[in-house]
């Protein structure tokens, strides 16, 4: 038997471009901002992460300039030996600074700062506890590490409960939950998991890739949002996000974060971020205690934005979040949603198995401070005229 053979059989992809409904790896040729080139059309991008709009900040493309030039393009190895420069140390001391942890530790992205930090803090005789829903990379740091993992229902505390009691007490635990679950834009349930912690004495470790620098008064996630900062121990963050930069970083206790340091696969055999990225990311950092004014327009935008959703009759909630999940179906009818919206010029993305559950798929759109009414119109006049053509709206 050819290993090769289920590439070979794999024909999936080619089914769906021969359709012409394949929505994956569009190519992007110019990016304005809230608006992106594309086929040489210019749309509306309602489909990238970059929150805060500060991507194309002058002072943040300045100061990834300014470090390239200062230490060239790579530090070329990683963290544990030759990479780490005195631009990782100071916004790791930053970071913590920041969350109002003693410590933080940056990683190369985000997806393997969860691989890392996971798969050593929970350890053989452990127990993962981790929402269905996870991030994928959450569900590939379970596999790595050597603990038990238990999945509860996406959201469902009295699954958790029940998982919780049914396993040993003397084990050690830790609840393992994005903070604001990154395909449907909706936020933990963390006052009810707190209340387990404190019950069952587990740990808590909240992923807020879509949570930091977004949620939260001061922009410090979902926990600043629900007043429990105190009670997560560890929050990892990503800066492909708000932060405008490429990484990602856990903060917690000085001793936690200290032995993630020493013993994650992922910190010590990978080379560390790029200057240009610790720069930016560190400039986005200073902008968002600097200048409220990109946290304020985003919350402006997501206000708006629900608002209008609701009035045209999709039911999306209030949530703080600017991730907004419209469910269509079946996958080939997301496809065919997500080609329909991308012609009326708006690009979102195509969210379908394992993203979401089977029947599940739909699209998502996210939003950026930097969205102008204009834009916002034009999203929502999009997803009106598509959903009543698909009969999800009346
Ligand atoms: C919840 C969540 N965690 C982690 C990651 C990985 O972050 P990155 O893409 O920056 O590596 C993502 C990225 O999409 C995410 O949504």
């Amino acid at each position: 038997m050819d290993v090769f053979a289920k590439c070979f059989d794999f024909k999936r992809d080619l089914e769906v471009q021969a359709v012409g409904l394949y929505p994956f790896f569009k190519t992007i040729e110019g990016n304005m901002g809230s608006r992106v080139v594309i086929d040489g059309r210019e749309v509306v991008m309602a489909g990238s992460n970059n929150y805060l709009g500060l991507t194309r900040h002058p002072k943040v493309v300045e100061a990834a300039i300014d470090a390239t030039n200062k230490y060239g393009t790579s530090c070329s190895g990683s963290r544990y030996a030759n990479g780490t420069y005195v631009i990782h140390v100071d916004l790791e001391e930053r970071l913590a600074a920041f969350m109002g942890k003693p410590k933080a530790l940056c990683f190369t992205t985000g997806y393997t700062t969860n691989m890392g930090a996971i798969s050593v803090l929970a350890g053989r005789r452990d127990i993962i506890l981790s929402d269905r829903e996870n991030h994928s990379c959450i569900m590939d740091a379970t596999q790595l590490s050597f603990a038990e993992t238990k999945k509860y229902k996406h959201d469902d505390m009295e699954d958790l409960e029940r998982v919780l009691e049914g396993s040993p007490a003397d084990s050690g635990k830790l609840l393992v939950t994005d903070g604001v679950f990154s395909m449907k834009g909706t936020l933990a349930r963390l006052p009810e998991i707190v209340k387990l912690k404190k019950r069952f004495g587990m740990r808590i470790f909240v992923d807020d890739a879509h949570g930091v620098g977004v949620v939260g008064k001061h922009g410090r996630g979902t926990a600043e949002h629900f007043g429990l900062e105190a009670d997560v121990d560890v929050v990892m963050g990503t800066f492909s996000k708000s932060f405008a930069g490429l990484g990602g970083f856990i903060a917690g206790e000085d001793r936690v974060i200290n032995y993630v340091k020493h013993h994650a696969r992922q910190l010590i055999f990978a080379a560390s971020m790029t200057p240009a990225s610790v720069a930016a990311v560190t400039q986005s950092l200073k902008l968002m205690q600097e200048e409220p004014q990109h946290l304020e327009n985003l919350r402006t935008v997501v206000a708006k934005v629900r608002g209008e959703f609701n009035r045209i009759g999709y039911s999306v909630g209030d949530e703080a979040t600017p991730i907004v999940y419209i469910k269509v179906g079946e996958d080939i009818q997301a496809f065919q949603f997500w080609k329909d919206l991308l012609e009326l010029g708006v690009y979102t993305n195509p969210v379908i198995t394992p993203g979401v559950p089977q029947g599940q798929s739909g699209v998502r759109a996210s939003f950026m401070a930097i969205h102008t009414d204009k834009d916002l119109a034009r999203i929502i006049d999009a997803f009106e005229k598509l959903g009543k053509k698909y009969g999800l709206i009346k």
